[in-house]
C-alpha cells in the first residue's frame, strides 16, 4: 500500500514530506525572540566577545554545572583547542571512539598526536572500555569519550579507567548538551567538555559555534587565550593562538535558545519512546536501548537504528519522501585522510559491521505522532 502524507504545516519548503530535522519550524517558533536579540547586538555595535557571549558563557556552565566555558568558532576548534590546552602535541596519542563524526579525530590531528581508534560496545555504539584499554600504551595521554547520539558515555568507567592510566579525559558532548549521567551533565565530568552549535545540534546556533567547559581555572584561562591569539592585553601574546571565537550574534542566538532546551529534549525522548514501541519486532530493525525512567541519559540527538539491508530501507523511505541519514558510513581510521595512522580493515570490527546497518530516522523536537507512525508504518511495510 501506498503512503499518502499531506505536509506538516511549515513544512512546504522542504523537498521531503517528512525531513530528517526541520529547522524552519524550530526557527517559525522562536522568529520573534530571535530577531530582537540579533537586532539588539547590531544596535549595540559590540560584534566581538562583548556581554552577550559574556552572559551565555556564564549562563551554559552553569546549566552543566561547570565553573568555566568559553565560547569558541566551531565545535572542532574547542576540541583543537581542548587538546592544545592539556599540552598534547606530536608523540602523543589519544583514544577516540572508531565511530564518531570525523571532528573528534581531526582535532587530535590538528594538534600533531594520533588518534588511536578504539572499537565500540555493540549495544550502545560507544567506545568500548575493554577495548581501550587493549589500545592505550606509553603514549596515551588522553581519553576522549564522544557522548554519541546524544547518550552520556557510563562515566564511572571513562572515570576509573582514566585514573588508572593516568590519562586525561576531553568529552565530546557536541552531540549531548543537557544529557546527564547520574546528576552530572556531559562535558562538566572530565577535564575539559567540548559542545559544537552547529544549526542541527539539540542547542544550535544560526551558523557555526563552539564551546568547551572545565572548572579548572588555570585551563579556563589558557582556553581564552588560545581562542583569542594567545592575547589578553591588545598586541601583546603569551601563546600562539588562533582566532576562534563564539560570535556575537551567535552567543545571543543561543542565550534565547536555551531556555527552551529541556523541552525540546524531553520532545525529542517522547519521539523516541513512539518510535521504540511502533517499531518494536519490525522486520530486522533493532532500536536503540536506553533506560525508559532516566530521560537525561540519552537526549537523542539522532535516532539510530541498526538495519540489515540498510541503503535498501533507506532507498525506500526517500521513494515514500522520508528523509534519513546514516551516521557514520566510514569509521574514521578507514578515511583516507586517516591512512597515515596505519589501522587498516578489521582493526575495529564491531564500529566497521555497524557502519553498513546504521540508519538515522528522522529526529527534531517539532515532530509529530502523525510524522512517526508514518515512518514506522513506511519501515513495517519494507519488511512486509
Ligand atoms: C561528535 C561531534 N564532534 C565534533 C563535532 C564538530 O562540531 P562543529 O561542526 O561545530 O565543528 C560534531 C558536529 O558537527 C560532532 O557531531
Amino acid at each position: 500500500m501506498l503512503l499518502k502524507l499531506r505536509p506538516e504545516p511549515g513544512a512546504e519548503k522542504n523537498k521531503y514530506m517528512i525531513p530528517f530535522v526541520d529547522l524552519r519550524a524550530n526557527y517559525a517558533n522562536l522568529k520573534g525572540a530571535l530577531e530582537g536579540a540579533i537586532s539588539d547586538v547590531c544596535d549595540s555595535a559590540s560584534l566581538i566577545l562583548g556581554a552577550p557571549v559574556e552572559q551565555f558563557e556564564n549562563r551554559f556552565a552553569s546549566y552543566v554545572g561547570s565553573k568555566f566555558a568559553v565560547g569558541m568558532g566551531t565545535g572542532t576548534d574547542a576540541l583543537f583547542l581542548a587538546c592544545r590546552a592539556l599540552e598534547i602535541g606530536p608523540g602523543d596519542e589519544v583514544l577516540v571512539p572508531a565511530n564518531t563524526f570525523i571532528a573528534s579525530a581531526l582535532a587530535v590531528n590538528m594538534v600533531g598526536a594520533i588518534p588511536v581508534p578504539v572499537d565500540i560496545d555493540a549495544d550502545s555504539s560507544l567506545m568500548d572500555i575493554a577495548a581501550a584499554g587493549r589500545s592505550v600504551s606509553k603514549r596515551t595521554k588522553a581519553i576522549m569519550p564522544v557522548h554519541l547520539y546524544g547518550q552520556v558515555m557510563d562515566m564511572d568507567v571513562v572515570s576509573d579507567f582514566a585514573t588508572a592510566h593516568g590519562l586525561k579525559i576531553i568529552e565530546d558532548a557536541a552531540q549531548a548538551h543537557g544529557a546527564k549521567f547520574k546528576g552530572r551533565s556531559a562535558g562538566a565530568i572530565g577535564d575539559i567538555g567540548c559542545f559544537s552549535f552547529y544549526p542541527s545540534k539539540n542547542l544550535g546556533a544560526l551558523g557555526d559555534g563552539g564551546l568547551a567547559v572545565t572548572s579548572d581555572e588555570a585551563l579556563a584561562e589558557k582556553l581564552r587565550l588560545l581562542r583569542n591569539y594567545g592575547s589578553t592585553k591588545k598586541y601583546f601574546h603569551e601563546l600562539a593562538g588562533t582566532n576562534s571565537r563564539l560570535d556575537a550574534i551567535q552567543a545571543a542566538v543561543l542565550n534565547v535558545k536555551l531556555d527552551h532546551l529541556d523541552g525540546w529534549n524531553r520532545a525529542r525522548f517522547a519521539a523516541a519512546s513512539r518510535y521504540c514501541e511502533g517499531l518494536e519486532g519490525v522486520g530486522s530493525v533493532t532500536v536503540p536501548k536506553f533506560e525508559r525512567s532516566d530521560i537525561e541519559r540519552h537526549i537523542f540527538h539522532l535516532f539510530v537504528i541498526l538495519a540489515k539491508d540498510r541503503d535498501g530501507l533507506s532507498e525506500h523511505l526517500n521513494g515514500r519522501q522520508i528523509q534519513s541519514g546514516v551516521h557514520y558510513p566510514i569509521p574514521f581510521h578507514l578515511q583516507q585522510a586517516f591512512e597515515h595512522i596505519g589501522f587498516g580493515p578489521s582493526s575495529c570490527p564491531v564500529a566497521e559491521s555497524q557502519a553498513s546497518q546504521i540508519l538515522s530516522l528522522p529526529m527534531f523536537p517539532e515532530i509529530s505522532n502523525r510524522q512517526i507512525d508514518n515512518v514506522v508504518r513506511a519501515i513495517s511495510e519494507y519488511y512486509g
